[in-house]
């Protein structure tokens, strides 16, 4: 007779990273709340070099490192399918992801693949986002959680969050400033939208 939240079904969810890993930290802190309905059993990159490894090591979370100078993108791909398929995976969130991924990839995980980008999209797509609003003079960008389809920072956004450019912002301030947004709106997407799985498959 248990309490209630032992019962509580989550969705297996893996994150694909390639640096810092500070959004990775963020929702791998959220899903340790018994009520949060995803865990992270794995977590995947593609740079032996990432300082996000350690940060998942810190959590004792497993991480498979499957090197861009040793897989090309279709070997990364095939290579992390097994691996989806070993924990169980339902879902997958891109945090600091430097990788196209293929339409193939895609398609075969489709709304189930999310990403967060530093920008109010659809504005400021790509690269260098931050630098893009402080050259535009912008009076505001934000962060946003999306859909991942082919295109890039394109899919439908699931949870969006404005920030305001001061007069003296320079690239770095205001990056520190979207980013603390970034580790709180990517945890609350992934809920929701683990959450909407969940509902669907009772
Ligand atoms: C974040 O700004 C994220 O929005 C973008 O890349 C950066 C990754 O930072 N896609 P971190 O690795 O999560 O610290």
């Amino acid at each position: 007779w248990g309490t209630l939240h032992n019962n509580l079904k989550k969705i297996n969810t893996a994150i694909f990273f390639s640096g810092r890993g500070s959004n990775m930290e963020s929702l791998i802190k959220a899903t340790k709340n018994q009520n949060f309905p995803a865990s992270i059993p794995v977590v995947i990159t593609n740079n032996k070099s990432a300082p996000g490894i350690q940060l998942a090591k810190n959590h004792f979370i497993p991480v498979e490192i499957l090197d861009k100078n040793k897989f090309n993108r279709s070997e990364f791909e095939s290579n992390s399918q097994k691996i989806l398929l070993d924990y169980k995976i339902e879902m997958i969130c891109l945090a600091g992801f430097m990788q196209i991924l293929s339409k193939k990839f895609v398609y075969s995980w489709q709304n189930r693949i999310i990403n967060i980008h530093p920008s109010y999209l659809p504005k400021n797509k790509g690269l260098y986002p931050q630098k893009q609003v402080i050259d535009e003079k912008a009076s505001y960008t934000g962060c946003s959680v999306h859909f991942v389809n082919e295109k890039i920072d394109d899919g439908k956004i699931i949870l969006q969050e404005k920030v305001k450019v001061m007069h003296n912002d320079n690239v770095q301030t205001l990056s520190d400033r979207i980013l603390e947004k970034e580790h709180i709106i990517y945890p609350r997407a992934l809920k929701k939208i683990a959450l909407e799985i969940l509902e669907i498959k009772n």
